[in-house]
């Protein structure tokens, strides 16, 4: 497999000191341009480059250290269900030495796998911890490219503010990583709207793969991101909330069009996930600069800057306000 390959090479560049256990935080990442679909599933090698903010404080945090046996893998202090910790294990294969077994302990303060990128976070704080039990000593670039193995999204998540994560051209992955973009926006806010934190049936992984297989509009899909790309680097250089929303709001709309021309049909939305659509569109006919994202699950991410904060929070009273750049 090519993803092995690829850590070995990797792997060769690691010039740290290897500890007893290593901890880390990374926070969960929200695309304002999306990442959706692959140009290599082994290397999660993405057809279109994608551009995010993190959510401060939000994310998780993960203990590693070295098991006897086999991996035991917790989750918010409880054993991990199966298909958690087999996906965990899974990507530790990437790393281990024969016999070699890990102890992972992963505490999340977002609902997992609702659509508020955990995986992200997830495996971002897995492979820093990782950097320090094995003593790699890698750069965040580095450890960027490793946690896209784990997750695309996850590549995003090694970094505080926005975040871009270049799609590359190269058959071996080495020139697609992420790096930290721009200075931080004080006053841009991100509003969390919760619509349902149970499990989706269709995750990402399988989401994205079936709508390039089946989907005639994913074809019009790479354009409209590279476009969009860079119109919300512009937006975020310059601080220009209006081209930011509106950029993000329609980028995350395209994509789930792309879903809904797939066979079977993919819709993430609840029905109450359009009732808050329509309530932004409402808001901003009535004069509130208030846009929305939505990643592949039902829960809304609303934009908006810090002096419309109590307006947005007298619309939504259940909204979960963060700021982005709060240190
Ligand atoms: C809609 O990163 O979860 O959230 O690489 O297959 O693990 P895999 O997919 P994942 O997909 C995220 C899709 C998205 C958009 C985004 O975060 O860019």
């Amino acid at each position: 497999m090519k993803r092995h390959k690829f850590v070995k090479l990797m792997l060769k560049r690691a010039n740290g000191k290897p500890a007893t256990r290593g901890e880390a935080f990374a926070p969960a990442n929200i695309a304002l341009c999306k990442y959706w679909g692959k140009r290599d599933a082994d290397l999660n090698l993405p057809v279109n480059s994608s551009l995010s903010i993190s959510l401060g404080k939000l994310g998780t945090k993960t203990v590693v250290k070295f098991a006897k046996t086999a991996d035991r893998v917790f989750l918010n202090g409880k054993p991990a269900p199966k298909d958690f910790a087999d996906r965990i294990s899974k990507y530790l294969d990437l790393f281990r030495a024969d016999g070699q077994f890990f102890e992972v302990r992963t505490k999340n303060n977002i609902p997992t796998a609702a659509g508020l990128a955990s995986s992200a976070s997830g495996f971002a704080a897995l492979v820093k911890a990782l950097d320090q039990l094995l003593g790699w000593g890698f750069n965040p670039r580095e450890l960027s490219m490793l946690a896209r193995l784990g997750s695309g999204s996850a590549t995003r998540s090694l970094y505080e503010g926005f975040a871009v994560w270049h799609a590359g051209v190269r058959a071996d992955g080495m020139d697609s990583y992420a790096e930290s973009f721009s200075n931080a926006w004080k006053d841009l806010r991100v509003g969390i709207l919760e619509v349902s934190n149970v499990r989706k049936k269709t995750g990402s992984t399988d989401g994205m793969n079936r709508t390039v297989e089946t989907s005639e509009l994913y074809e019009a899909w790479p354009a409209q991101a590279d476009c969009d790309f860079d119109e919300l680097r512009t937006a975020v250089a310059a601080q220009d909330f209006t081209l930011l929303g509106e950029t993000a709001e329609n980028n995350a709309l395209a994509m789930h069009a792309t879903m809904l021309a797939a066979w079977p049909p993919l819709c993430y939305w609840k029905p109450q996930t359009l009732a808050l659509m329509q309530k932004v569109w409402q808001a901003r006919e009535n004069g509130l600069e208030l846009y929305f994202t939505i990643d592949a699950g039902p829960n809304l991410k609303l934009l908006f800057l810090k002096e419309n904060q109590a307006a947005v929070k007298k619309l939504f009273p259940k909204v979960q306000i963060v700021n982005p750049f709060s240190s």
